[in-house]
Formats: C-alpha cells, sequence, structure tokens
C-alpha cells in the first residue's frame, strides 16, 4: 500500500465562477486526501493545448479549449491512498448526466461541456499533468497530523 500517490484535480472556470472551489476542496479533504499544491491560474491557450493535447483531433476540442480558457481555474495536486483512480470516483463520471449523486458532477453539473472539475486519469497522466502545471519546488511535501488516523 502506497500513500504517497499523487493526483492533479483542476477546477474548472464554470466551478470557480459558481462558487464551488470551497465545496470542492472541501470534499477531497474529508475524505482523507492531503493538498500538496494549489492555484488560481489563467493559464492561456497554448498551456491548455498542451494539457488537452490527447484529444486535438476531437470535434469539440476548440469549444473545450475556448470553455477551459474563459476564467480562471484552480489546479491542485492531491495526494493519498489511490488518489488517482479515487479522485476521479469523487469527481464522477464524464457526462454529468451520468453521474452519481453524491460525486461532485452528480451534485453540481448537467452538461459535459460544462461539467466543473478535471481529474488525472492514470498515475502516468498525473505526473505529467502535476509537472505541466506546477514547478517542482511548488509541490509541497508536508505531515499531516491527521494521516495516522486516516490511514
Ligand atoms: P477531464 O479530462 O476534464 O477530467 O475529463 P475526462 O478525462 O473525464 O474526459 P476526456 O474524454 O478527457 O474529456 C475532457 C473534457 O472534454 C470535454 N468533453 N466534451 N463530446 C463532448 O462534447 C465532450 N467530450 C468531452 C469535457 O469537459 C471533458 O471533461
Amino acid at each position: 500500500m502506497s500513500i504517497t500517490e499523487q493526483t492533479f484535480i483542476a477546477i474548472k472556470p464554470d466551478g470557480v465562477q459558481r462558487g464551488l472551489v470551497g465545496p470542492i476542496i472541501s470534499r477531497f479533504e474529508s475524505r482523507g486526501f492531503k493538498l500538496a499544491a494549489i492555484k488560481l491560474v489563467t493559464p492561456g491557450k497554448e498551456h491548455l493545448e498542451k494539457h488537452y493535447d490527447d484529444l486535438k483531433e476531437k470535434a469539440f476540442f476548440p469549444g473545450l479549449i475556448a470553455y477551459m480558457n474563459s476564467g480562471p481555474i484552480v489546479a491542485m495536486v492531491w495526494e493519498g491512498l489511490d488518489a488517482v483512480k479515487t479522485g476521479r470516483s469523487i469527481l464522477g463520471a464524464t457526462n454529468p448526466l451520468a453521474s452519481a449523486p453524491g460525486t461532485i458532477r452528480g451534485d453540481y453539473a448537467l452538461s459535459m461541456g460544462r461539467n466543473v472539475c478535471h481529474g488525472s486519469d492514470s498515475v502516468e497522466n498525473a505526473k505529467k499533468e502535476i509537472a505541466l502545471w506546477f514547478k517542482e519546488g511548488d509541490v509541497v511535501s508536508w505531515k499531516s497530523a491527521q494521516e495516522n488516523w486516516v490511514f
């Protein structure tokens, strides 16, 4: 068992505009994950195109980039047991119509094109995304007093 897995989670511009930063952070904190990095950013088109590079051939790509570029994003690194997979389950299915109630998208979103949040889909992609969005020194390694009680 490794408790050091990290995942990249972003609150997309609609999540920020709708005042969902607090509730989203709260779900990761209360589940037992540890915040390792956080910033509010407007990274620009080029950066967002790099982030979604695997989707560049998709018809929805230009709309996706315009949406992601429409306002500030909260970029975060969360750490803990199985953080990538469990992070995705906290977010819910990509299409909010299929997201279970109790997930972030299942509680706060209706449309695939405004689905509030992003989470890495594999450990390998998490590493790439963390390196794209954060400088090495921005990701903080710290011991949470709560860890003994969570794990
Ligand atoms: P994300 O990267 O945002 O966490 O989403 P995901 O892995 O669950 O899904 P992915 O297929 O990577 O899609 C990235 C984002 O593109 C938008 N999308 N629109 N058919 C469509 O209109 C469509 N498909 C995907 C969503 O905002 C999705 O989160």
